[in-house]
């Protein structure tokens, strides 16, 4: 079987040299993006293997159904991206790796929170400066916060555990909550009762249409003074301009962020030596209550390796059996 890569990293090759070792089948990775100026890249391949965060317009999977391409997996967790119909109409199988590890974008989540908490930012730029002075940066402990855990998935539950470990009280929504998670008494009935009982808000959830700008003006001003919002899922899912808002009036103490809106185009992009051009982005950056990240919570060494492997194995078997464990239905 032959099968196509894009967006390969240097931290992948190993895994996908080791797999093409193992199984005999041939891979050609690019370090390209796939898109319509690319797409002509796959004719011939039985299957593409693709991760980024951007939108794939629906010709390309026209493109795919003619060019013979059988399946398209996509090495990440999120297929909010996809036009599954799009793809279906073409006769594409798509698949997806639903658990590289949960853990890594769950740690990810307290990481950044407890760096917000106990402002390691502010000290370490006033270290730099020989400024050793404690006051006022008296920082906050996380069993004294309510973290309100907005989806209950394998992303969201290990995220539930790290903050209880940590002695947080968790409250936690999702349409359709977790029978399990239900014994522990900590899902709450609505956005209201979430946004207006938590001083932390992680978001562990895709970006449904209905959840687009899930945290506007509205859900913000429900919040206590003083709250910190997390995502580490879906820019989308962020009303960027609302959130400058609240940050700067005080209502937010501090976001960290490692998904924005519009972060095809910035993240995994080096800029160093150019302007930016979106402006609400660099008025993010120039925030000090706020830690951008380029969507790197789910970038560890496990989740890597999954992440190649699993999708590698979903794009051979579907060509083998027509099918995977992980085909998105
Ligand atoms: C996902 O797995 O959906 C992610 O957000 C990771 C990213 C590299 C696409």
């Amino acid at each position: 079987m032959k099968f196509i890569a894009f967006n390969v990293r240097e931290d992948e090759e190993k895994y996908f040299a080791q797999w093409v070792d193992e199984t005999g089948n041939e891979v050609l990775r690019l370090p390209d993006m796939l898109d319509m100026s690319t797409v002509d890249k796959t004719k011939g391949f039985d299957g593409v293997l693709a991760l980024q965060t951007g939108v794939y317009p629906d010709e390309m999977f026209a493109k795919f159904k003619e060019y013979g391409v059988k399946v398209f997996s996509i090495r990440n967790v999120g297929v909010d991206n996809i036009n599954l119909e799009a793809a279906k109409k073409n006769g594409i199988v798509v698949t997806n790796v639903p658990a590289y590890s949960p853990n890594a974008i769950a740690e990810f989540s307290v990481t950044q929170l407890m760096q917000l908490l106990r402002n390691t930012t502010i000290f370490r730029n006033k270290v730099a400066k020989q400024d050793f002075r404690w006051a006022p940066y008296v920082g906050k402990e996380l069993r004294s916060l309510t973290v309100g855990v907005v989806g209950t998935g394998r992303i969201g539950r290990a995220a539930i555990d790290i903050y209880r470990g940590f002695g947080a009280k968790v409250i936690a929504y999702d349409l359709y909550p977790n029978p399990e998670l239900k014994k522990l008494g900590i899902y709450v009935d609505s956005y209201d009762e979430l946004f207006s009982n938590a001083d932390v808000i992680t978001l562990h959830m895709p970006a449904t249409p209905a959840d687009q700008h899930l945290v506007n003006t509205e859900n913000l001003n429900k919040m206590k003074d003083g709250s910190y919002i997390i995502n580490t899922a879906r820019g989308a899912l962020i009303d960027t301009k609302a959130l400058i808002e609240a940050l700067k009036s005080g209502k937010l103490a501090g976001a960290a962020l490692d998904t924005y809106e519009n972060e095809s185009d910035i993240f995994n992009h080096d800029l160093s030596n150019q302007e930016i051009k979106d402006a609400t982005f660099k008025e993010l950056l120039a925030l000090d209550n706020v830690l951008v990240t380029p969507h790197v919570a789910f970038y560890t060494e496990t989740a890597v390796e999954n992440m190649v492997l699993i999708a590698l194995n979903s794009a051979k078997d579907v060509c083998k059996d027509g099918t995977a464990s992980t085909v998105v239905k």
